[in-house]
């Protein structure tokens, strides 16, 4: 079926180029930046009747100052709904991780994730952004946008750095593409779910009260967020790495004023940024749809390779299934963080949750985790159907798998550096074989000049 390959330009290690770490860290850079477009989204695999969705351009921000990281104008995916859904919205806000320094930062002006000028000029609709009732039996034909993601603070930064000529202006983008929305019919919506996945994630968790307070009240909203519940959690050489870094974003990009009151009343900012410190105090109806063992988390807060100096995790990190009893027993701590992270959120009756125990990331937007015959399940019920039933209010869903190794429907990321392939275990469909990515990815770099580039496609 979806099989997905990948095609990896790896333009690499020219000879004669220096093998040390290049100074700047660019390929540093590049390599997360890869990892993240590998676990976020970009290895979906396209139906055979993709749906291309052009990207629109919000010419009128700009003078609003709602601009991307490098100045230029925000943009969004439209694609309308049709039937039943007519008056139908769905809001996708894109991820892809956080800027949290001036190197970071300006190393996203030259990317689609701080420029429009490096946005893809349409990409494909899949999952919960289908426009196929077989694909996505809820929500294929509302109205659905994919709003995307160019300021490195989840939509909540406000300032700049003259300077740089940095722009930190993520609330005012997601003020200035509300605004567009609502013009372009969202004001008459009957019914309306903001999600988001990863950075979008935590977005969606952030501006659910607004977005619910741009309606009327007869007017059904709800959130949805996908991979967003990012842990205050201490890595495997008793750091906080996660934290470090939320309090550099935090900071850097002026987020504080536009953090819940609720939460910055009582807790400093930095804390503010983290849904565990959020989720309880959401007026709004929310369903967290969270792998227990998040592949991000796992590879970015937990065993960071800044971390684990000697490696002795990196088998483990790569694949879960070479881990030993103790490094088991770490991430089970960490599925157990996640449990009491959610544990007052998940005894009000308007919320939902679909926890498993996987190491995936993102779960929606791939048409795999979202729907499909073998797609994840908990209690028989995939992750499409379980959103659905929440939202339509059909049954309550609080969804939580037992420990692994129990559940044997996951899409797992599994990485392979020996053999140089990414699979994906249990559904057997990504085997590709990359030319140095793990290298690029993960492992430390070589290299001074790389340039990769993925094609996904059947
Ligand atoms: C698991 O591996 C880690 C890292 O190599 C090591 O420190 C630990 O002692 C091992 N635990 C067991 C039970 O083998
Ligand atoms: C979208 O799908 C088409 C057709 O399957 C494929 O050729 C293309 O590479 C895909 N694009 C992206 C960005 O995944």
């Amino acid at each position: 079926m979806n099989r997905v390959s990948i095609w990896v330009l790896s333009l690499c290690c020219l000879v004669g180029i220096g093998l040390s770490r290049s100074e700047d860290g660019v390929e540093e850079l590049k390599a997360k930046e890869s990892l993240l477009s590998y676990l976020e989204k970009d290895a979906a695999s396209p139906g055979a009747n993709s749906l291309m969705v052009p990207l629109t351009l919000i010419q009128g921000a700009v003078s609003k100052g709602a601009v991307c990281l490098d100045g230029t104008p925000p943009g969004y995916h439209l694609d309308r709904g049709f039937g039943s859904g007519s008056n139908s919205w769905l809001i996708q806000l894109e991820g892809g991780g956080w800027c949290d320094n001036i190197r970071t930062c300006v190393f996203r002006k030259t990317t689609r994730r701080g420029s429009s000028k490096f946005m893809e000029k349409q990409i494909n609709f899949t999952g919960i952004l289908s426009n196929k009732a077989e694909e996505n039996p809820d929500f294929y034909n509302w109205n659905r946008v994919k709003l995307r993601y160019c300021d490195g603070a989840s939509f909540a930064g406000e300032g700049q750095n003259e300077a740089n000529r940095l722009y930190f202006r993520g609330q005012r983008i997601w003020s200035a593409a509300m605004e567009e929305l609502m013009a372009r019919g969202m004001q008459n919506a009957e019914q309306a779910l903001l999600s988001g996945c990863s950075a979008g994630g935590l977005a969606s968790i952030l501006h659910c009260d607004e977005f619910k307070d741009l309606f009327p009240k007869t007017t059904k909203v709800k959130c949805l967020s996908d991979a967003g519940m990012f842990l205050d959690a201490t890595n495997v050489a008793g750091g906080h790495t996660l934290r470090d870094m939320y309090g550099s974003v935090v900071t850097l990009q002026g987020v504080q004023k536009n953090l819940p009151n609720t939460c910055t009343s009582q807790m400093d900012p930095t804390s503010c940024f983290f849904p565990q410190n959020l989720v309880a105090n959401i007026r709004t109806p929310m369903f967290l749809l969270n792998a227990a063992y998040d592949a991000w988390q796992v590879h970015e807060s937990l065993i960071p390779s800044s971390a684990d100096p000697h490696g002795s995790w990196r088998e483990c990190k790569m694949d879960h299934s070479h881990c030993n009893s103790t490094q088991m027993q770490f991430l089970q701590d960490f599925r157990n963080q996640m449990l009491n992270a959610i544990n007052v959120f998940s005894k009000s009756n308007q919320n939902g949750l679909f926890i498993n125990s996987c190491f995936a990331h993102c779960q929606s937007e791939k048409q795999d985790t979202w729907y499909e015959n073998d797609s994840p399940r908990i209690g028989n019920k995939a992750v499409a159907v379980s959103v659905g039933d929440w939202f339509f209010d059909r049954t309550a869903v609080k969804a939580i798998d037992c420990a692994y190794p129990c559940d044997s429907t996951c899409h797992d990321l599994v990485f392979n550096d020996v053999t140089s392939t990414i699979t994906i275990s249990q559904s057997t469909r990504l085997t590709f074989t990359l030319l140095n990515l793990l290298s690029a990815l993960l492992i430390t770099l070589t290299c001074s000049k790389c340039t990769m580039e993925f094609q996904f496609g059947q």
